[in-house]
């Protein structure tokens, strides 16, 4: 089938190379003409394993390319698959200026019936907004069907979840396109679920929610459990063992980030205000992950109460493994508080440095490796749990750190292993 993307951003650019990769023929289209030229170079914009072989193989084949042109990605297509930004507008709803210029740009050059399917995140009824606006700035001609279909894919594991999936969701009020796109995505053999738009627009809001509430959840059960001397770990073990609960996503940290979690709890928040009702269970999750993004610098704190001048090493930045991506990263608002209270941060991350220079403060100093990062500071502070940081050996703090103190955000080491390295072993809901 001949299928055009709009957007290449995340969900944009790996559907459209995925869909490539099962025989598709896709053109993705982005505003942006010098990404464009870097696409059909096959470089990837974005970090994400695998993602640029994807890419090269489905360019070089003939079924994958890219254009800044709506004249030509609309050409002869028979669906449009929107996948542009809905960032977080000022009052905490879903910006959606990058979607109404898509709908106006579609309705402008397409040149048969079309069927427009809206991967963004977006608030409830949008899509029947969708429909309307290229219908208002269409001449007429042709007809347009809107199809609901959320992303769920992760960074950095993104291609293994668009072939591996639990679900893809297809609401539509037309039974003839819901089938239609239901056939784009048969091949990843992911189980496929129909229902109305309204039903599918909820879905991928009340699934990014309640995952944030387990992280939540098990987060302040990881406080209570410092208090009561129990381990959250183990709690988080014992419950995960019964299968109504599930034992994904009971890790507790330093709080979620990324562009998903923050965004989508507080657009929730803001749809269900606007029908004059309290979503109080989201309203909570979002406190409490505001909370616990800065609950490290009240531990460093307790040990060190006067940070000035203090040199620390901040192991991690990213807002998880595997990506570059710091928006609403927990490390932000940590390092920025280091930094106001006088200390120096030395930071490292194996990707994420680039990135991170433009959400932190002068006073950060790039670090090229762990060891660069830890020689001779005052202590250390893990933010995020990628491999490298996980596999480095506690007892190899201790003899770089002045203090052989660690503050650990995402409890990369068991307990047992920090037995007798003389590591002073701070983490979160476990005993010190
Ligand atoms: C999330 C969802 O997992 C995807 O299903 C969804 O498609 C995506 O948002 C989206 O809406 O586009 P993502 O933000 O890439 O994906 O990352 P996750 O792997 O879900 O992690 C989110 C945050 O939760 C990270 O900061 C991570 O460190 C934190 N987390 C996760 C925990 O603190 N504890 C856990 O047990 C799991």
């Amino acid at each position: 089938m001949k299928i055009s993307v709009i957007g290449t951003g995340y969900v944009g650019l790996v559907t459209g190379v995925c869909l490539s990769e099962v025989g598709h023929e896709i053109t993705c289209l982005d505003i942006d003409s010098r990404k464009v030229e870097r696409l059909n170079r096959s470089e990837s914009p974005i970090y994400e394993p695998g993602l640029e072989d994807m890419m090269k193989k489905n360019i070089d084949a003939g079924r994958l390319d890219f254009t800044d042109s709506y004249e030509t990605a609309m050409r002869g297509r028979d669906i449009v698959i929107i996948a542009v930004g809905t960032p977080q507008a000022d009052d905490g709803s879903a910006e959606l200026v990058y979607l109404n210029n898509a709908c106006r740009s579609i309705a402008e050059t397409m040149t048969n019936d079309m069927i427009v399917v809206t991967k963004s995140t977006v608030p409830v009824g949008t899509n029947e907004h969708v429909k309307n606006e290229i219908e208002k700035h269409h001449n007429g001609s042709y007809s347009v069907e809107v199809i609901s279909n959320p992303e769920f894919l992760r960074e950095g594991s993104a291609i293994h979840d668009t072939f591996n999936g639990d679900r893809i969701v297809v609401g539509g009020e037309s039974e003839q396109a819901v089938e239609k796109v239901k056939s784009i995505f048969e091949p990843f053999g992911v189980p496929i679920i129909m229902t109305d738009l309204r039903s599918a627009e909820m879905i991928k809001y009340a699934s990014n929610a309640f995952l944030a509430t387990k992280i939540s959840f098990i987060n302040q059960l990881s406080n209570l459990c410092e208090r009561i001397g129990a381990n959250v770990e183990s709690v988080a073990k014992g419950m995960g063992m019964d299968k109504r609960i599930g034992d994904k996503f009971l890790n507790a940290g330093v709080g979620y980030g990324g562009s998903c979690f923050p965004k989508d709890t507080s657009a929730l928040s803001a749809i269900a205000q606007s029908v004059d009702y309290d979503l109080t269970i989201v309203d909570s999750v979002i406190a409490t992950n505001e909370g616990q993004q800065r609950i490290i610098v009240d531990k460093i704190k307790k040990v060190f109460p006067d940070l000035e001048n203090k040199r620390i090493a901040v192991l991690g930045l990213a807002f998880k493994p595997n990506t570059d991506d710091m928006r609403d990263a927990p490390s932000i608002k940590v390092v920025r508080e280091l930094v106001d209270a006088g200390a120096e941060v030395y930071a490292y991350d194996p990707i994420a440095s680039e990135n991170a220079r433009t959400y932190l403060p002068g006073a950060t100093n790039y670090m090229d490796s762990v060891e660069e990062a830890i020689d001779g500071k005052d202590f250390a502070v893990i933010m995020t749990d990628w491999k490298e940081i996980k596999e480095y050996s506690p007892e190899d703090y201790a003899k770089s750190l002045t203090n052989p103190v660690v503050f650990d955000g995402r409890n990369c080491y068991g307990l047992k292993e920090i037995e007798n390295t003389g590591l002073e072993y701070h983490s979160i809901g476990r005993p010190t």
